[in-house]
């Protein structure tokens, strides 16, 4: 019996190294003769915040090429739109009835994204966003869910939801395991290192997007803020310089003591410099593929297709089940 892996991403901004490094390079590599992969592009998701709907469309689909240049085999693996499989939102409603306010109400980044705005700028849907995420993942029986430490929180409650579930009314759902790297699962803002690196930071120099061209990347690296110690060294007091050693060791599959010995002798400028070759290096076949991609939308959207249908027959037996046992 295969593994199944389920991941997600939401189609919303550029996607940025942290999403490339926590999560996107691992859902590449999970693909192997051991595990079966249904990886979503989140636009169900993405509407938690208002969308224009002709920009969401594009961004979905250019979210999905991205996804198949940066390895996402659609021989081995569901590559799909969340919208298309109706069945997470059905889903998404018999476990809404099985999850609690106070559990919601718990989730840091609801409390992160709600404290921004006025009371009534907040959407029910921005609150019961976990539990759509729970369906994503339940829905496909799946063992392990490969994402970024951000995550970690909605995962925990999807867990906590399948055996609530499954204690309640008979077992239905496999309870999944998260799939979070040990180094990389958080990759900071280049500048401001206490702040997760996000594709919805108003400065575009504190992410480098996928799609960045090399000579923007070099520059927005050459600016990454570090400190005054000039000491190449993993250190929670050294912020700055651990998040480029980490994207350093990540990329270059290296361990953090093996990439510190690379830097041995050099200075914070060549250390930006050659992390920033680093990643030059590792996107740079992304970005060609995506465009070859781009340029043949026929071909992504057949894999869509096919992707969609693969993914309603699998999420459609889990719903079955699940209709049968709530009474429906
Ligand atoms: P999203 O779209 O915000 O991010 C996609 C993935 O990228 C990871 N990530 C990061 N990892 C390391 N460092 C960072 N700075 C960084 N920023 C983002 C995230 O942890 C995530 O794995 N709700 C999800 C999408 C989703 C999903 C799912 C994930 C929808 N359904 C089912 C797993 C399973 C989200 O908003 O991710």
């Amino acid at each position: 019996m295969k593994k199944i892996v389920l991941s997600g991403i939401q189609p919303s901004g550029s996607l940025t190294l942290g999403n490339y490094v926590g999560a996107v390079r691992n859902w590449s590599l999970l693909q192997s003769d051991e595990t079966y992969c249904y990886y979503c592009v989140a636009d169900m998701h993405a509407i938690t915040v208002r969308q224009d709907p002709v920009e969401l469309r594009r961004r979905s689909f250019e979210t999905a090429a991205l996804l198949l240049a940066a390895g996402i085999d659609p021989n081995r693996s569901t590559l799909f739109i969340q919208s298309q499989v109706p069945q997470h939102a059905q889903l998404a409603w018999a476990l809404c009835c099985n999850t609690y306010m106070g559990e919601l109400s718990r989730m840091t980044q609801f409390k992160d994204k709600s404290a921004s705005k006025s009371d009534e700028n907040i959407n029910a849907g921005l609150f019961t966003y976990p539990v759509l995420m729970a369906a994503d993942i339940l829905i496909y029986q799946s063992d392990y869910v490969p994402v970024g430490v951000d995550q970690k929180q909605h995962l925990e409650l999807a867990r906590d939801i399948a055996v609530r579930f499954n204690n309640a009314f008979g077992e239905v759902f496999k309870v999944p395991e998260p799939y979070i790297p040990r180094v990389g699962a958080k990759i900071m803002s280049l500048q401001n290192p206490e702040k997760k690196m996000s594709k919805s930071d108003p400065n575009p120099n504190g992410f480098v997007a996928i799609m960045d061209e090399p000579d923007v990347i070099m520059k927005k690296f050459k600016r990454a803020v570090t400190d005054s110690e000039s000491l190449i060294a993993y250190r929670e007091d050294k912020l700055g310089v651990s998040n480029l050693l980490t994207i350093y060791a990540t990329i270059k599959e290296k361990s953090i003591d093996e990439a510190v010995k690379d830097f041995e002798g050099m200075g914070y400028g060549n250390l930006k410099v050659v992390v920033a070759e680093a990643v030059i290096e590792e996107l740079s076949p992304i970005q060609t593929a995506y465009k070859q991609y781009l340029a043949n939308p026929d071909y992504i959207n057949e894999v869509l297709e096919k992707g969609r249908k693969q993914a309603e027959t699998a999420a459609q037996k889990t719903l079955n089940a699940v209709y049968e046992k709530i009474g429906f």
